[in-house]
């Protein structure tokens, strides 16, 4: 019988995160008259956080404290605890602050296992929509329990592409000039304010690619295993930043996409 406070399998992780996606997308939404109450700012001006993210956080951590005390944890508000197992999980508790404090229906409670780095469960709770988005290492991704996979897009000319922006201004000047490049490059470009939502809206095919500069993994440790399971690609820009820089599409588009955000970040100067 596998223990199930160490047991690494995929499924195992799955089932434990997507039980506590449910309790936390629950408090969410119970909350959620009381979004703009509590606010407050943290990198900048615009970086917001509320009570709620910090009660999710805690709610979320709590629950694997007591099931999986071996785990480390690191979440968007703060938590970071190490662990012996080599499973570490990867929390935002809202992803999409700035729209849940809005209302602006587009904000998600992410939950991502890895062991030793590697990813192996993913769930992404898009709580306006009650989509529930999970994958699992070998097993594939679904949205509420049905298969999804990435678009069969081919030309970048025609994708629809996503992105996100950064709160501090220094980074959002680069981050436009990059845009400027590929705005007329391909399709269009949409900009949900959920990294998280970002990268399941590519597993699904509602987007054909998404790259951001300056993503943390809890952003995206779960979308990035859910658009590899949808049959997408996942990369990295290489030596062009400390911070995350994610370039992620479907197959038939990575490497021209790729190449063209290399190019757009070649192109807006000196960092
Ligand atoms: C942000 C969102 C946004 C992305 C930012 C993230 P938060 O996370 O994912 O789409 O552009 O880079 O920081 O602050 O809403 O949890
Ligand atoms: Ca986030």
């Amino acid at each position: 019988m596998p223990d199930a406070t160490t047991d690494a399998e995929p499924a195992a992780l799955l089932a434990l995160a997507t039980e506590l996606a449910i309790e936390a997308g629950a408090l969410v939404a119970e909350r959620t008259a009381g979004r703009a109450a509590t606010v407050d700012t943290k990198s900048s001006a615009t970086d917001l956080v509320t009570a709620v993210d910090r009660d999710v956080e805690a709610l979320i951590t709590a629950r694997l404290r007591a099931a999986r005390p071996q785990d480390a944890i690191v979440g968007e508000e703060g938590t970071a605890h190490e662990g012996a197992s080599g499973v570490r999980w990867l929390i935002d508790p809202i992803d999409g602050t700035t729209n849940f404090v809005y209302g602006y229906p587009a904000y998600a409670v992410s939950i991502g296992a890895e062991r030793d780095g590697e990813a192996l469960a993913g769930v992404v709770l898009d709580i306006a929509h009650t989509d529930l988005y999970t994958a699992a290492r070998g097993l594939g991704a679904a949205c509420n329990g049905l298969s999804i996979a990435v678009s069969d897009r081919e030309d970048l000319a025609s994708a629809l592409i996503g992105t996100g922006f950064g709160y501090v201004a220094e980074v959002r000047r680069r981050q436009g000039a990059v845009l400027a490049h590929v705005l007329p490059r391909v399709r269009d470009v949409r900009r949900s304010g959920s990294a998280a939502l970002d990268l399941c809206w590519l597993a699904r095919g509602r987007v054909d690619g998404y790259y951001e500069d300056g993503v943390q993994a809890w952003d995206t440790a779960a979308g990035e295993l859910l658009v590899r399971e949808a049959g997408g690609r996942v990369g990295r820009l290489a030596g062009v930043t400390e911070r995350g820089y994610l370039v992620a599409s479907a197959p038939g588009i990575f490497d021209a996409f790729h190449a063209l955000i290399t190019e757009a970040e070649a192109g807006a100067g000196e960092r």
